[in-house]
């Protein structure tokens, strides 16, 4: 067996369930730790709660957002969530947030993850699609770029009280 498919075996996607909010805070706190430590504010990283952010996902798990998690031997090791564009007039859908803890990088999920919720978004009547990315994340741009996805526009976020730009990448259906 070649290491593709041993790697595609082992993956699981599924829909997020309201029961899932306390560990899909826990996979996005800890993978916002890994991927942001150096371009956030440490202040604003050790402050991010794992409470704060159930309470977040028990709000949106009952919302209309598409919201998908993938597990690999057991354990929910990413998750992505998408839903209508209100950040750019050019696109339907908007993916809100795509993390894959660091340990379970490379395997799969991340594609997985994002076809998962642009196939739920295009059948609820959103084709395209926009993902709003850190300009300083080159690795995750890099990853869109090598989904397929182009720049469309700049803008910025004020995060942990920092300035920071951002870079849309879209999808057109
Ligand atoms: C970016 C991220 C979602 C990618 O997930 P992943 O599970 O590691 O990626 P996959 O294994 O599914 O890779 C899918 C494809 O993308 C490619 N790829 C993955 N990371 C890449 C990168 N940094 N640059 C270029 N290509 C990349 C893979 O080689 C693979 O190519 P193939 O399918 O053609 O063989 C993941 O690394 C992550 O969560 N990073 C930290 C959080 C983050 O930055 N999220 C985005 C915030 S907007």
């Amino acid at each position: 067996m070649g290491p593709e498919l041993a790697r595609v075996r082992d993956l699981t996607i599924r829909r997020a369930r309201p029961s899932d909010a306390a560990a899909l805070a826990r996979v996005q706190v800890d993978s916002w730790r890994e991927t942001y430590r150096g371009m956030l504010p440490e202040s604003h990283l050790a402050a991010l709660s794992y409470a704060g952010h159930e309470r977040l996902w028990r709000r949106t798990l009952a919302g209309p957002n598409a919201t998908f998690l993938a597990v690999i031997g057991g354990q929910i090791v990413g998750l992505a969530s998408g839903g209508r564009c209100r950040s750019h007039q050019a696109f339907s859908g908007e993916l809100h947030l795509l993390y894959v803890l660091r340990s379970a990088q490379g395997r799969g999920a991340g594609r997985a993850l994002f076809d998962a919720v642009h196939y739920a978004l295009a059948v609820a009547g959103l084709p395209d699609l926009v993902v709003w990315v850190l300009a300083a994340n080159r690795p995750a741009r890099a990853f869109y770029e090598h989904l397929g996805l182009e720049p469309v526009g700049e803008g910025s976020s004020l995060l942990g009280g920092v300035r920071l730009k951002e870079v849309a990448y879209g999808w057109r259906g």
